[in-house]
């Protein structure tokens, strides 16, 4: 059996943070050793709500140098920008066609956007997990690392592979394309707000503050951590249910710092939050260092970024291709002579 397909992808909305990548970029960065990874920059995904063109140009830019810059190889993965591969959109209308639309009615996260975005909801909002069905689909993934936020959405790619595709459109005993399994991110990658201990760190909470992006400069990372939300104990603690902060800044000491809980507990037990928040801030820019400089290195020199994201095309339009024209012909699409 060769080995597994994994694919992921981010959109390109704001600027990556901590959280993205403890949760999970660093994960991806683990797997590409042992399957056969693809990881693409949703662009698609962030135009479903209003958007500002120059501002999608550039995340787009920078959030495939900051995968490399994280310790993404494009010699042992695949990494594109979703748009550049037509095949995501020209699947995403076949799978429309085949997907009913109260599936769609019933995601959470289409109820919460819409909400905030009133009459001016887009249809490309309520049609977001079908595009992303078809990222999945169009590589026959095995496995789609994901934050639990989007297991309904991986729910709903399994059922349009397993009910609709294979179900209704199959040669008896065959399957038209891959059903894939999440990999759900486990529990203690989860990097909290640095202003509420009990919201995750996002990149859409419109104060920066409570939360440090990857690209921010050592004096700002500094500066947000001695800002960081506290309590009146001294001492850093873990699982206190009333010590949310102390928990998120002890565990993010123990990931990036110590190497272990124990040795992080042990360490700082008895630390006041002052000395504390010194430590984790020069901890947390030493992490961010060489993706820093990676990331300025690749910047400078954009044919760099531009070879990686034309070979990684290539080689996601060659898997792309041959999954579309299967459920062209599923679907009794005549085939596209040459
Ligand atoms: P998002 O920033 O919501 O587009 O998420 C992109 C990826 O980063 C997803 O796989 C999320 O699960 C992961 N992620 C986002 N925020 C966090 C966080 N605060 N802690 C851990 N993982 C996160
Ligand atoms: N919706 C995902 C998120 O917000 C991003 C995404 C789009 C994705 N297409 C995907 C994730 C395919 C995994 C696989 O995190």
């Amino acid at each position: 059996m060769g080995r597994q397909r994994v694919l992921s992808g981010v959109q390109p909305t704001g600027s990556l943070h901590l959280g993205n990548w403890l949760g999970a970029i660093r994960n991806w960065v683990e797997l590409q050793h042992r399957h056969d990874a693809f990881f693409c920059v949703v662009d698609l995904h962030a135009i479903t709500v209003p958007h500002d063109p120059a501002l999608l140009a550039r995340q787009t830019r920078q959030t495939a140098a900051l995968y490399l810059a994280c310790g993404i190889d494009p010699q042992r993965a695949t990494v594109f920008v979703q748009s550049h591969v037509p095949a995501h959109s020209e699947l995403c209308w076949l799978l429309n066609c085949i997907t009913p639309l109260n599936w769609l009615e019933r995601m959470i996260q289409f109820k919460e956007k819409a909400h905030k975005q009133g009459s001016q909801t887009s249809v490309g909002l309520l049609d977001y997990p079908v595009l992303m069905a078809a990222d999945i689909l169009l590589y026959n993934a095995d496995l789609v690392p994901v934050g639990d936020d989007q297991k309904q959405h991986l729910e709903l790619a399994r059922n349009i592979a397993q009910q609709r595709l294979n179900g209704q459109f199959a040669a008896h005993g065959e399957t038209v394309l891959n059903v894939p399994e999440p990999l759900i991110v486990p529990e203690g990658a989860r990097v909290m707000s640095l202003t509420d201990g009990r919201k995750k760190m996002s990149k859409s909470d419109p104060n920066d503050n409570s939360r440090i992006n990857l690209l921010d400069a050592p004096e700002l990372v500094r500066k947000k951590i001695k800002r960081a939300r506290t309590d009146a104990v001294a001492g850093l603690t873990f699982d206190d249910p009333e010590r949310p902060e102390a928990d998120n800044l002890l565990a993010l000491y123990a990931l990036l710092g110590v190497g272990s809980r124990a040795a992080a507990a042990e360490e700082c037990g008895r630390m006041g939050w002052g000395q504390f928040k010194g430590l984790l801030g020069e901890v947390v820019v030493d992490a961010l260092r060489p993706i820093q400089q990676r990331y300025g290195e690749l910047m400078a020199d954009p044919s760099t970024l531009d070879g990686v994201l034309r070979q990684g095309r290539q080689r996601a339009e060659t898997v792309a291709q041959a999954s579309l024209e299967r459920v062209r012909t599923a679907l009794g699409l005549t085939p596209r002579r040459q």
